[in-house]
């Protein structure tokens, strides 16, 4: 296939038949976030370099061999943002937000870009949406972001997803966890790979999340770091836990977790799933007590989240979840004639206004042809507009369902149209309930409205 037509590898296009599931879960995501308080923000696509080598951190994967990094023509060295959190952090900082009221709480869906290996579930450019809260240092806030992430999964009849949690402690604790680990892969330090290799001195703890099989394979065996936490770490993790048992979410402790990004510390938490392959991880988070210092601002102790869409879409269609479809076609007027063209040009504008979704013919189409594509695209209405339609005033409308019609005067279409389909729909409603809602009789009503 030629270049042109060919989506670039790791990349995906989202058809107008299938964007109604992500419109559904973006608005979903961010309308749960915000009963928790977060307001939704909107960095930029791209960032400085260096924020992503400071705030993500130069040992990880992301940095060292994943990031979209180019010089922009003003020769500044410009990164296509492989995450949320750092833009986030930074447009806290630009903007003096620690000055308000604490803590801020951000919400984000956002197309992200890592050059990694394609496979199911793993994209270059990818959707996430992602909460930020910073500010809060208490493991309330903790337990507070993963019953989110919990709502949001309950939420969608999502199911089967383990929580995952683990603690790697501050900077004072991974001390003592460096120095063991560095002891323990010292000694098969001829097999690892070279990034890996180099990791050993300056952050051994990165060595944990390396892709490599060879590398995974020794990482086994290492040292955990949750048996290295200093007291202040392990009583944090012992609360968070006891909120989470409190609020009845299930979890397990994996001190396997360490995530692949230096940002973190203490609590990380992992929702993964066994059902979508080996990209099982639907949403991973914890906090990020140092890295707003890192970045030069003041210390904020902060967490947050992000799940991947694509992952959480793909797992939602394992698990056969059906999103609401949106309206498609209310009424669709066909026409005969140059004059029923004005006419229906004028009608369906009016419907529209009304809130009515409303076509007419806008190529030119044989009435034929015009009811075979209302037909291919599930008008649930039609009309046909001729000369004669126009002469007497009235418009025949069809339910394409069950075949029935009505006149209507074209004078006030769209208000008596709305009315008689409102109507309808009611009785329909009626209908599917059986003639009863809550053991009351609908007949009555039902008949009144018919
Ligand atoms: P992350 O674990 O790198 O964390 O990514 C979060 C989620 O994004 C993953 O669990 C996965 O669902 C999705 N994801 C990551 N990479 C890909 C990919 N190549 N293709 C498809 N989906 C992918 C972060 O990004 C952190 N910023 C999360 C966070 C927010 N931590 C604190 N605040």
């Amino acid at each position: 296939m030629a270049i042109v037509t060919k989506a670039v590898k790791g990349t995906q296009d989202i058809l107008p038949s299938e964007v109604y599931k992500n419109q559904f879960l973006e608005q979903t995501m961010l309308d749960i976030a915000g009963k928790f308080g977060f307001r939704e923000i909107r960095t930029p696509v791209f960032e400085h370099t260096e924020l992503f080598q400071r705030g993500v951190g130069e040992t990880t994967d992301v940095v060292q061999k994943e990031m979209y990094t180019f010089d922009d023509k003003g020769g500044r060295s410009i990164t296509l943002r492989p995450e949320g959190t750092a833009g986030a952090a930074r447009a806290f900082l630009e903007h003096g937000l620690f000055n308000e009221a604490l803590p801020q709480k951000f919400c984000y869906v956002l197309n992200c870009y890592r050059y990694e290996k394609p496979q199911a579930g793993r994209w270059r450019e990818f959707q996430q949406f992602g909460v930020e809260m910073l500010g809060a240092a208490a493991p309330a806030a903790d337990a507070e972001i993963i019953s989110l992430a919990n709502e949001i999964f309950a939420f969608l009849g999502v199911e089967g997803l383990q929580l995952e949690i683990n603690s790697i402690g501050c900077p004072e604790c991974r001390k003592n966890y460096h120095k063991a680990l560095r002891e323990y892969f010292e000694a098969r330090k001829d097999e690892l790979c070279p990034t890996c290799l180099g990791r050993l001195e300056k952050n051994p703890m990165r060595i944990l999340d390396c892709k490599s099989p060879v590398c995974k394979e020794i990482a086994k065996d290492a040292p955990a770091i949750i048996d290295y936490i200093c007291e202040d770490c392990s009583a944090h993790f012992e609360s968070v836990k006891k909120y989470l048992d409190k609020m009845n979410i299930e979890y397990v402790v994996n001190p396997r977790i360490v995530r692949g990004l230096d940002y973190y510390t203490r609590t990380v938490f992992e929702f993964v799933s066994t059902e979508i392959g080996a990209q099982g991880t639907v949403c991973g988070g914890g906090r990020y007590d140092g890295l707003l210092e890192e970045l030069g601002g003041p210390h904020t102790p902060s967490l947050g989240f992000a799940m991947g869409t694509g992952r959480l879409l793909m797992l939602m269609q394992a698990q056969g979840i059906e999103l609401p479809k949106p309206n498609g076609c209310d009424i669709y007027i066909a026409t005969m004639g140059e004059q029923a063209s004005y006419e229906a040009a004028a009608l369906t504008a009016d419907l529209r206004a009304g809130g009515i979704s409303a076509q007419t013919d806008v190529v030119g189409r044989s009435l034929k042809a015009q009811m075979k594509y209302a037909d291919k695209i599930g008008a649930k209405y039609t009309a046909v507009l001729g000369d004669d339609e126009i002469a007497a005033g009235i418009l025949k409308v069809k339910n394409m369902d069950s075949g029935e019609t009505k006149e209507l005067a074209v004078s006030d279409f769209a208000d008596s149209f709305m009315e008689f389909m409102l109507r309808e729909e009611t009785a329909a409603l009626g209908e599917s309930l059986g003639g009863e809602l809550d053991g009351v009789d609908l007949s009555a009503i039902l008949g009144d409205i018919k």
